[in-house]
Order: structure tokens, then C-alpha cells, then sequence
């Protein structure tokens, strides 16, 4: 597992610097770090901290994105998600796709009332995936960063309800696909 996740790693580092600098495939510098970080995201998952999914090509099965979800509250219970696509496969969809699954996990395995997104105003290519998710403009904070070249931008918030989420899923399939308790 870690040579594959090394070489994503390091392809990926500049693609990630300006949007995705906190994500844990910027601290990999080495082979050793890819290994202990899949262990990690292992670890975390069964702990119910943080759930990284891996996204990977149905022919090729090369890696293509990387999604993230992360408990917010759990007595909501409410996550955010966030995600990258691997350089390679940028624009062809797949992050959308994965998204998609990824609310689908959310609010039918974790039982989620809703699903949050912050992106960087400046960062189209991300919100462009939330809304066709069918995730909600829910504010947007004005000039509250300064990024590492010195420039100002702000923050979008969206978010997607369970209710929401059924509607779209009803309106797509035309019948319930999420049974609500
Ligand atoms: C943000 C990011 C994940 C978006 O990735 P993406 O590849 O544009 O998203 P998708 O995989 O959903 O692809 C959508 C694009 O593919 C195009 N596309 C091509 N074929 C497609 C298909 N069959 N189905 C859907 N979309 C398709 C769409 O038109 C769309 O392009 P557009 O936004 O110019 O209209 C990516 O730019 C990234 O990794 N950025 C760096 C990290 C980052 O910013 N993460 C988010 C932090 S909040």
C-alpha cells in the first residue's frame, strides 16, 4: 500500500497546495509516512473520527479522488465532506460520482441530518461539484483569508438536509431510494 500512495502523494502536492494544504497526503514525504497514513485513515475510520474513501477507476482502476468525511455532531447528527481529484482525472466527473455515493454513505449508513461544505470563494471547480450534488448556498464570508501568495479570498458554505437529499434521490430515481426511519 504505500508505494502507490506515495507516488499519488507527491504528484498531487502541488495540485493540493493552494485548496487543500491541511489534507494528510501534503504531510507525506517519504514511502514510510504513504504506509503509515492509509493506517491511519484505517484507524480513524473504525474509530468513527474521520472516513476517507478512496475513489478508483471501474477499468483501470487507477486512483482518481479522494473523498472526505468528517463528523461534525454527531447528536445531529451533521458531517462535512471534502474531496480532491488525483491531477490525472481532473474534469472528467468522477469527483461528482463520488461525491454523490459519498452523501448516499452519509445519510444512509451514518444517519446524517445534514451535510456541510466549506470552499474557498475563488475555488469554482469545488463548488461547481457542490451544487451539482445539490448541495444549498447557505452564506458566503467575505475576504476572511489570506492565502500564501498574499491574496484575499473568502469562504463559501453549502450544505445539503436529509430531506433534500431524499427529495433529489426520489426525483431521480422516481421512488423512494432511502428508506427514512
Ligand atoms: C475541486 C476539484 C475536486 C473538482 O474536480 P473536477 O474534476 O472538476 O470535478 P468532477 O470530477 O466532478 O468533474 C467535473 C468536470 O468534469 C467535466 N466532465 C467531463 N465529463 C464529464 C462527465 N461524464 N460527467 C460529469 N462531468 C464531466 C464537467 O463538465 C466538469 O467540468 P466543469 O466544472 O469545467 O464544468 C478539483 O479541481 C481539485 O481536486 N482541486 C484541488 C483540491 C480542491 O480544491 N479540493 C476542494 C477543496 S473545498
Amino acid at each position: 500500500m504505500g508505494p502507490g500512495n506515495y507516488t499519488m502523494s507527491q504528484k498531487n502536492k502541488p495540485h493540493l497546495a493552494r485548496y487543500e494544504s491541511g489534507n494528510p497526503v501534503m504531510t507525506i514525504s517519504a514511502e514510510q509516512d504513504a504506509e503509515i497514513t492509509v493506517r491511519d485513515f484505517a484507524a480513524a475510520w473504525v474509530a468513527r473520527q474521520a472516513f476517507f474513501l478512496g475513489v478508483f477507476h471501474r477499468d483501470t482502476h487507477a486512483f482518481v479522488a479522494q473523498i472526505y468525511i468528517g463528523p461534525v455532531n454527531w447528536e445531529l447528527p451533521e458531517f462535512e465532506i471534502g474531496y480532491f481529484a488525483d491531477v490525472e482525472h481532473e474534469g472528467h466527473g468522477y469527483v461528482t460520482e463520488a461525491a454523490r455515493a459519498a452523501l448516499r454513505f452519509a445519510f444512509e449508513h451514518l444517519r446524517a441530518h445534514r451535510v456541510r461544505l466549506e470552499c474557498d470563494d475563488t475555488n469554482a471547480r469545488s463548488y461547481r461539484v457542490a451544487e451539482r450534488c445539490g448541495m444549498v448556498k447557505e452564506g458566503h464570508i467575505r475576504e476572511n483569508k489570506r492565502n500564501a501568495d498574499g491574496s484575499i479570498s473568502g469562504t463559501l458554505h453549502y450544505g445539503i438536509l436529509r430531506s433534500e437529499f431524499i427529495a433529489r434521490q426520489q426525483e431521480a430515481q422516481g421512488e423512494p431510494q432511502l428508506v427514512d426511519a
